[in-house]
């Protein structure tokens, strides 16, 4: 990616490190686009509303506006929070020590819950010890740090990244990858140093919230970026239940509800409008309309539903006839090689539906 809109090579060389973490619909791989079609617009202040591995909402800091990254899901807002709001707190080596040190009152939630699941006990154990650690740091952005690196650190080390079947011990899925063999203390200190990296000041008081995107107050944007789920094929596109481990481990699986008689221990659904054919519709029509008086860009693709045509009309209700744009590009999805996916969802149109 070329990045070359950006102006600072400061910001191109932060936003070129940023990883693609593997949750489903990233737009990490259309990031140099999205950037391009942002810099034709006029706008100082941003919210990335569907955040999920916040890669847009970095984008957006990294292009000097002021953003508020949002997604409903807790491990989302601790990254957006470590990487996004977070300006300037790093995890410096004494702390980094403190955090990995052998803790003998650590719980042993992770380990008994998730014994053969999806980790061997070397790695179960870390979590427990790591979280039992936390208890000592204090500030919010350290601590969302923290926890997006144990977040990235269980992704790395997860097969397909997605926590919907067994693999602990089972090699059914192992893809070959190094990650796989790599301890998850050894992921999560590599993500710390990278995380570290990561952080800078703009000089903008950055946000991140943890909300529904209609619990919101839309009057505060210029402009407000939309990635909603698409309406999925199959209940496969759940991103509750593909990454339930990631949404327990990020609050330790307080005050979440475990679906006991799941073999994989996942957390009940959360609701979301956008994964119901029957409403998906009219979520739209209410999303636009709360947010029509910022500039809306909507990304979507040929494989969702409502189709283009559809939601270029709900657009145009809350925009008016002429303010509304749309421009597209090619795009093939990498989808894990034990994923079987047909080629009309891998390969795809990309579409960025502009409201100005
Ligand atoms: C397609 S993903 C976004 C991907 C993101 N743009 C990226 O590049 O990583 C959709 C996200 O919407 C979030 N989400 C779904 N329904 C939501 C709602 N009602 N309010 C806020 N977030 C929601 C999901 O948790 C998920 O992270």
């Amino acid at each position: 990616m070329s990045f070359e809109f950006l102006k600072n090579e400061q910001r191109i060389d932060f936003i070129k490190k940023y990883p693609q973490l593997r949750i489903m619909g990233n737009k990490y791989r259309l990031l140099d686009w999205i950037g391009q079609t942002l810099t034709e617009l006029d706008f100082n202040t941003a919210l990335d509303g569907f955040s999920g591995s916040g890669c847009v909402g970095y984008l957006l800091k990294c292009m000097g506006k002021r953003v508020n990254s949002n997604d409903f899901l807790n491990f989302s807002y601790h990254i957006a929070n470590a990487l996004i709001a977070n300006s300037d707190s790093l995890i410096n080596n004494d702390e980094l020590k403190k955090i990995i040190a052998f803790n003998n009152k650590r719980k042993h939630f992770v380990t008994n819950k998730f014994k053969n699941i999806f980790y061997n006990k070397e790695d179960l154990n870390f979590f427990d010890n790591t979280w039992a650690n936390l208890q000592t740091i204090l500030n919010p952005f350290k601590r969302s740090l923290i926890i997006a690196a144990l977040c990235r650190a269980s992704l790395k080390k997860q097969p397909r990244g997605v926590f919907t079947t067994i693999t602990a011990g089972n090699g059914k899925y192992d893809d070959g990858r190094s990650d796989l063999r790599k301890s998850i203390q050894s992921h999560f200190i590599e993500s710390i140093a990278l995380f570290n990296s990561l952080i800078f000041d703009t000089g903008h008081n950055h946000q991140a919230t943890c909300e529904d995107i209609f619990e919101i107050n839309p009057s505060r944007y210029d402009l407000v970026y939309f990635d909603p789920p698409y309406v999925p094929r199959s209940d496969d596109n759940c991103y509750t239940k593909r990454y339930h481990f990631l949404e327990g481990l990020s609050c330790y699986w307080t005050g979440v509800e475990i679906l006991e008689e799941s073999v994989v221990k996942k957390l009940k659904k959360k609701y979301t409008p956008f994964s119901y054919r029957k409403e998906s519709n009219q979520s739209f029509r209410k999303l636009f309309h709360r947010f029509r008086d910022s500039i809306i860009i909507l990304s979507y693709s040929s494989n969702g539903y409502p189709d283009r045509k559809e939601l270029e009309q709900l657009l145009i209700e809350a925009k008016g006839n002429d303010n509304v744009e749309v421009v597209s590009m090619q795009h093939t999805y990498n989808f894990g090689s034990h994923d079987k996916v047909s080629n009309e969802r891998k390969h795809v149109e990309e579409y960025l539906l502009i409201g100005a």
